[in-house]
């Protein structure tokens, strides 16, 4: 039995965070609305209770009698729940005289308490509260502090419960992977048995048990999940996995060539269909980007479906759903986070059951099991990539020729990337292909042409993005290649503009 933290989710903006350092440490966990714990589950080890956009004495607060949970397994509350279960027990939780946001440092720490194990006191840690901790049950005694906060961390006596009011969740908390480490290891028991390797071996072992003698269909995209999900399938069924990787048109510069003939080289029953005709056709003359989202989406359905028709008795039909995904639709706080499902809709009207292998992994381990499953790098690294690809790139109305110009200059830029070390560095890069037209001169001539931007950003989930810092040298030399080589754009610039406000992609 797969041992396993439980982080019941009270809406922090960090807690997938949590569920990715709990993973970090070897040690599988799930992150469930607060509400929702599995009580008749016999391999839970522990429990953490995530922060809150609320506040403990809010009347829309989260609350949550611990029955059940405290004294059954060990407990962890994180800002929120720390403050939710001093509040309940008797203490006091009051708005701080100032916020306490950013970085602190331990002051105090009582390192006879297992959880303050080799936490150095100066440590850094990361707070963000409005309200504070002001006086604790009698039972429960200060662990740590800051200069600030008195109550940084406590330990309810003779009991396992533990509360601390910073975020050891968030990277910029120093000793944070060292208290998590405490309390999953040391205090839950964890073995650390959890690894791509050994996911890999009962998720392959529960697929063979699920689809029996079944048949799947899954669409491939050239990213990194569908391709994941593909090769673990593969594994699983060996032929009776057939998938289906569909050309609109809008892919990059020899993307579904190269891409096609690495999905080959896997050993996965693959088929390639150029529909980019199709495509162009319906978005002949179409501006608004909801449409031309709306009908590349329709248009995918139906060219993936007259296909996937020719098959006889496929039943499944796989996807490279992941765990961020499955979180933010059980999201609690009613916050909508864009989500994209580029082929929803079709197991409805495929009248498809769906296999998921990968919807209990974030990407860094999805990557981590592409790797253990032999996969190229050039396949696990790629830069996400819109399901609409270029599409969304191509401002104002869509044409072959603007795809074409669009694809060289892409292609300029993220071959550069590689070439100088840079296309690791970034969360994903793309050109844009801009609707204005500038004045411009080459040798004697007069131009009049198109103006691209480039776009490149450093992210960890694609939620919140920054750009990239990128050398001017390395963008010089871009500006200069994109112009001299291709024809019909004489104008480069540069998308300073983070997320938010902005988008990743202009459309
Ligand atoms: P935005 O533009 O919302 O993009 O900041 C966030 C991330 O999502 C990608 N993106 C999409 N991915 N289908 C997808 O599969 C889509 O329709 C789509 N639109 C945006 C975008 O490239 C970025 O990684």
């Amino acid at each position: 039995m797969q041992e396993k933290i439980i982080i019941l989710d009270f809406g922090s903006q960090t807690t997938q965070l949590i569920g990715r350092r709990v993973r970090e440490l070897n040690t599988y966990c799930e992150i469930v609305p607060y509400n929702k714990f599995p009580a008749d589950d016999p391999s839970v080890i522990g429990v953490i209770l995530s922060g809150s956009p609320f506040s403990v004495y809010d009347a829309k607060a989260f609350k949550l009698a611990l029955d059940g949970i405290r004294g059954h397994y060990p407990l962890l509350g994180i800002c929120y729940g720390a403050q939710l279960m001093a509040y309940d027990n008797g203490g006091t939780v009051e708005p701080a005289a100032t916020r306490e946001y950013g970085r602190a440092h331990l002051s105090e720490v009582d390192h006879h308490d297992p959880l303050m194990r080799d936490i150095p006191v100066g440590a850094q840690v990361w707070m963000s509260h409005g309200d504070t901790i002001t006086s604790l049950p009698e039972t429960f005694k200060v662990i740590a502090s800051t200069a600030k906060v008195r109550c940084a961390a406590y330990r309810a006596e003779g009991e396992k419960l533990w509360g601390v009011q910073f975020h050891p969740e968030v990277y910029h908390s120093e000793c944070g992977t060292q208290l998590l480490r405490n309390f999953v290891v040391d205090i839950c028991g964890s073995k650390q048995d959890w690894s791509a390797a050994s996911f890999i071996e009962s998720t392959v072992a529960a697929l063979r048990e699920q689809l029996g003698d079944d048949k799947v269909v899954l669409g491939l995209s050239g990213g990194v999940d569908s391709s994941v999900a593909a090769v673990l399938l593969n594994r699983a069924i060996g032929d009776r996995l057939t998938c289906i990787f569909v050309d609109h048109g809008m892919l990059r510069k020899n993307e579904f060539r190269d891409v096609l003939r690495d999905y080959q080289g896997l050993g996965l029953n693959v088929i390639g269909i150029d529909a980019s005709e199709k495509f162009f056709t319906d978005l002949a003359g179409v501006t608004d980007p909801e449409k031309k989202r709306k009908i590349i989406g329709r248009d995918f359905i139906e060219v993936f479906d007259a296909e996937a028709q020719k098959l006889t008795d496929v039943k499944w039909l796989g996807q490279g759903t992941i765990y961020p995904d499955c979180i933010e639709s059980l999201s609690i706080t009613g916050t909508t986070i864009k989500s994209h499902h580029n082929v929803g809709g079709l197991p409805e009207k495929m009248h498809l059951k769906l296999c998921e292998p990968l919807r209990l992994l974030f990407k860094d381990e999805v990557r981590a099991v592409g790797r253990e499953l032999g996969m190229p790098e050039r396949l696990i690294k790629r830069h996400p990539f819109p399901g609409p690809g270029l599409a969304v790139r191509i401002l104002g109305d869509i044409t072959p020729e603007k795809v074409r110009v669009l694809q060289d200059a892409d292609d300029i830029f993220i071959q550069g990337l590689r070439d100088n070390g840079l296309y690791d560095q970034v969360w994903q890069a793309g050109v844009i292909l801009l609707p204005v037209q500038s004045v411009g001169v080459m040798g004697d001539e007069r131009t009049y042409e198109r103006a691209v931007a480039l776009r490149a950003v450093t992210s960890t989930d694609a939620m919140t993005a920054d750009w990239a810092h990128l050398p001017y040298e390395f963008l010089a030399k871009v500006s200069t290649d994109i112009i001299n080589k291709v024809k019909g754009v004489n104008r480069v610039c540069y998308d300073i503009s983070s997320k938010p406000p902005s988008t990743i992609e202009w459309e």
